[in-house]
């Protein structure tokens, strides 16, 4: 039987993930917008485009959740966007109305659902999030962590000449300015960066991986990026859906982990079909340290202004 999967939002970053998790074949997707006509639209768009891509999955269009009844996960992408000279979290009044709600109609219709928020500002609404919905934490997280790193790799291969599928890497904390492109972990075909690369390039890639989205924000002017939003949100639904036990980098909850209690910040995790079930610890340097506990602060700030 193929899975139930919700996407909320059917703008850039919801269409696109509808489209790409469709395609995969394994899911039947709902698209759920306000807007009337649009999710409608560009499912049934989609759905034509089975015969030609050759998928079976079925594609909803609605405005309402009821459709949405028994989803095994449920991606929230609802919200506006940044526009040129903001910041993520400049949105986070505007947003946090609509992810309460969308939340909330969500838990009604698919208790047993995995929540995965894509959102800005991502870390204080996957809060809000876990939050109204109640759920524990393993079924609520945040796509981040992937698309961040994968900027940090696209970057770090291209400046190497060499496939950006040997470069791996990680970048931990917020999804905003106190991001941690973890340098030290990053390697090509298995040798660490820091061997072959001059510090200068290397933190020069770091700043361009930091406000990478805000590159985005300001070539497109009207939006955010979401081709690479979408393969992110495609990663974390892969591991889930076909029980992976992928490690990934995820904005998950923490309750102690790395020294940080009751706030998201973006850490390794294994994702399999119970949703995160292991935070993973890697021993991380006192300044590594440092840096993500100010991320976790920078998000707690957050929190705060919701104040939920
Ligand atoms: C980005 C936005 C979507 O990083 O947060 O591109």
């Amino acid at each position: 039987m193929r899975s139930k999967i919700t996407v909320v939002g059917a703008g850039n970053v919801g269409a696109t993930c509808a489209q790409r998790l469709a395609e995969r074949g394994y899911a039947d997707v709902v698209l759920v917008d306000i807007i009337e006509g649009l999710p409608q639209g560009k499912a049934l768009d989609m759905l034509q485009s089975g015969p030609v891509v050759g998928f079976d999955s079925r594609l909803t269009g609605t405005n309402g959740y009821e459709e949405t009844k028994g989803s095994d996960i449920a991606i929230i992408t609802s919200g506006v966007p940044r526009k040129p000279g903001m910041s993520r979290d400049d949105l986070v009044l505007t947003n946090m109305k609509i992810v309460k709600s969308v939340t909330e109609e969500l838990v009604k219709y698919s208790p047993k659902c995995i929540i995965i928020v894509v959102a800005n500002p991502l870390d204080a609404m996957a809060q809000l999030a876990l939050k109204v919905s109640s759920f524990p934490r393993n079924r609520v997280m945040g796509m981040s962590g992937i698309l961040d790193t994968a900027r940090f790799r696209t970057f770090l291969a291209a400046e190497l000449e060499v496939s950006v599928e040997d470069v791996a890497a990680y970048v931990l904390g917020g999804h905003g300015d106190t991001m941690i492109p973890l340098t030290r972990m990053a390697t090509v075909g298995g040798v660490p960066i820091t061997e072959i690369l001059p510090a200068e390039t290397i933190s020069k890639i770091v700043e361009r991986t930091v406000k990478g989205g805000g590159e985005i924000v300001s070539l497109l002017k009207t939006g955010s990026a979401y081709y690479a939003p979408s393969a992110g949100v495609v990663q974390m639904v892969d591991a889930i859906v076909l029980d992976k036990k992928r490690i990934l980098p995820v904005a998950a909850y923490l309750e102690g982990e790395y020294g940080i209690n009751g706030v998201f910040v973006g850490v390794p995790a294994k994702l399999g079909k119970n949703g995160i079930e292991q935070i993973f610890e890697i021993k991380l340097t006192p300044q590594e340290q440092e840096a993500l506990k100010k991320s976790a602060d920078a998000v707690v700030e957050l929190v705060n202004i919701m104040k939920i």
